[in-house]
């Protein structure tokens, strides 16, 4: 499969990264299936695409013309097997080992021998979840950051039995939908998040310990590096639930130098997810 093969973009799951990645997908020229479990998900994809083109169109970085044909381009569909004529898939379910299994054995079973199948997973392992298909040569990372319609980087994970030939494919792809990429092994966390979750859990913890206010650790770490959010606004922008994940993820496989934060545990446990549900250690206007 090389570039010029991929016509058909199938996405499965419609959440934040899911919507996003479809997004772009369709913004680059690519016919694109978005798959959820239910009606209501793909529904909710929609709704932020829309919200997601509207705002590009109004920053001028897109005209409506060019919106609208790329909202034209996205089906939506509950029927994994509607993406049996895609060349190309990227699975951003949720980032549980036995989902993503599940979904990617029924990829293989569902697409053709050719089809290229990547997963948007932040930290889990390409290689146990390519290890269910038949094709782990034709799997791939392709870890999309958050808002994908905004953020310029993608990360390409090489799993154990990724080929050349598909690791060439996940990076020219990611550049035909606008990003940069740089390369990865399949080790926790890969660069992004074994960099990131450490960062994030400091400033929960500097927080905790009362180091500083939360608006003063994310001023300190903005004004201070000159990164666009602090650790406690991009953990609210994240979700905490996706950070404390990660967050677990990385310590069950390295160790006591990735344990997640007391309090971060402790929202999660309350249901303050960040930006998505109103509040995490900020409170947002729903
Ligand atoms: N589509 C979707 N969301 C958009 C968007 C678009 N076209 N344009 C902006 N956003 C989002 C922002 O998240 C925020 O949400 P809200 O308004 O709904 O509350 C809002 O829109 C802000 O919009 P602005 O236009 O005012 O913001 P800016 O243009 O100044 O920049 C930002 C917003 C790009 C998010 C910037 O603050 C930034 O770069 N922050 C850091 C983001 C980051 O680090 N992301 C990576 C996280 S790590 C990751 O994703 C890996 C994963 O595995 C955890």
């Amino acid at each position: 499969m090389q570039l010029e093969d991929i016509g058909t973009v199938g996405v499965v799951g419609a959440g934040t990264m899911g919507n996003g990645i479809a997004q772009v997908a369709a913004t680059a020229g690519y016919d694109v299936v978005m798959r959820d479990v239910e009606q209501q998900f793909v529904s909710a994809g929609f709704d932020a695409i829309d919200r997601s083109l509207d705002r590009l169109v109004r920053k001028e970085e897109l005209t409506q013309a060019e919106a609208d044909r790329a909202r034209g381009r996205i089906e939506g569909t509950t029927d994994l097997a509607d993406l049996r004529d895609a060349h190309l898939v990227v699975e951003a379910v949720t980032e549980d080992m036995g989902v993503k299994q599940s979904v990617f054995g029924d990829l293989d079973d569902t697409c053709g021998p050719e089809t290229v199948l990547a997963t948007n997973t932040s930290t889990l392992s390409i290689t146990t979840i390519a290890s269910v298909t038949d094709r782990p040569d034709r799997v791939v990372g392709l870890h999309f950051m958050n808002p994908v319609p905004v953020m310029k980087g993608v990360e390409v994970v090489e799993g154990e039995k990724t080929s050349e030939e598909t690791l060439a494919l996940g990076r020219a792809f990611a550049q035909a939908v606008g990003k940069e990429t740089w390369d990865a092994d399949d080790k926790p966390g890969f660069v992004v998040n074994r960099i990131l979750m450490p960062w994030i859990n400091e400033g929960v913890r500097a927080y905790d310990e009362g180091i500083a206010g939360k608006a003063d650790i994310d001023r300190g770490m903005t004004l201070g590096t000159n990164v666009p959010m602090g650790p406690l606004e991009l953990a609210d922008h994240i979700g905490l639930d996706v950070v404390l994940d990660a967050s677990e993820t990385l310590h069950e496989e390295l160790g006591d130098r990735y344990q997640p934060a007391y309090l971060l545990k402790r929202k999660v446990a309350a249901g303050d997810l960040g930006k998505k549900t109103g509040a995490g250690f900020y409170e947002y206007e729903r």
